[in-house]
């Protein structure tokens, strides 16, 4: 059935909100049953393109991959990521969601940024475009993820991060996205909210959990950082399914009768 909004961003305190990454038509139907939110990322720029960081991925890339996903997914809500500009503008920034929105058919938005997100989040809101905010370490300010850094080892760094969160929240973001940051950060972070906070590479005590499915499925090995469990090493499943492929053909083994029209 059908998740709605309210009820998976409802679950705060009740039960946790279980998210993955999925860019594809085809790898979403395989996760639509088990989890709550499906996320078309940006992180498709390097995982799918190979590129060295995420901010290569255009609104039109995002379009067509979102589009892909949403045919697929009968159950669970999918949101898409608001691709990199380089200049900040509010109005850019409404319009090019309301695009994506309506060509994809979504279910909502995640927009990476702090407080500056204030009138944008509130006038998506009235536009009834669920927005969540993705805060701490933001991918799109890096060129490579070599240069990713933790959130929350600077002074303020707390202090921040909360006045940025209130302000979000009371905008009228439906959820909080909280990535690379330390523990006490995202703890403190998730028990001031009166929102959901959906953590990667931020501790147990988020009200959910997000992860890049080719990371946790072990189909891509070029970065592998330590908040990542891998729960499958599907890379060696399909090397080793190809090379039985690969000695069967060479040993005329396949095809045969069995898969032939006579
Ligand atoms: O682009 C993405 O997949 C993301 C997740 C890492 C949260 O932003």
């Amino acid at each position: 059935m059908k998740r709605k909004i309210k009820s998976v961003f409802n679950k705060k305190n009740k039960k946790k909100i279980i998210c993955l990454t999925s860019y594809s038509y085809n790898f979403t139907k395989i996760v639509d049953d088990l989890v709550d939110v499906i996320l078309v990322g940006d992180s498709m720029g390097m995982v799918l393109y190979g590129m060295d960081n995420t901010r290569d991925i255009n609104d039109e890339i995002m379009t067509r991959h979102a589009s892909a996903v949403k045919k697929a997914a009968k159950n669970s809500l999918v949101f898409f990521d608001l691709p990199y500009s380089k200049k900040f503008s509010e109005k850019n920034i409404i319009k090019r969601t309301i695009e994506i929105f309506n060509r994809s058919k979504c279910d909502g938005v995640k927009i990476e940024g702090n407080s500056e997100l204030v009138d944008v989040i509130r006038y998506l809101k009235k536009m009834n475009i669920p927005v969540i905010a993705h805060v701490g370490l933001q991918p799109q300010k890096f060129s490579s993820s070599s240069k990713f850094k933790i959130y929350g080892r600077k002074e303020n760094d707390l202090k921040n991060i909360l006045k940025d969160c209130i302000a979000l929240e009371k905008a009228g973001a439906t959820s909080l996205l909280l990535e690379g940051m330390l523990t006490n950060i995202a703890k403190t972070i998730t028990n001031i909210s009166k929102i959901p906070t959906i953590g990667i590479g931020a501790s147990e005590y988020c009200d959910g959990q997000i992860l890049v499915s080719e990371d946790m499925l072990g189909m891509f090995t070029e970065y592998h950082p330590k908040f990542v469990k891998k729960y499958a090493k599907l890379s060696s499943n399909i090397q080793n399914a190809i090379k039985k492929y690969r000695e069967e053909v060479n040993n005329y083994k396949f095809p045969n009768k069995k898969f032939r029209y006579d």
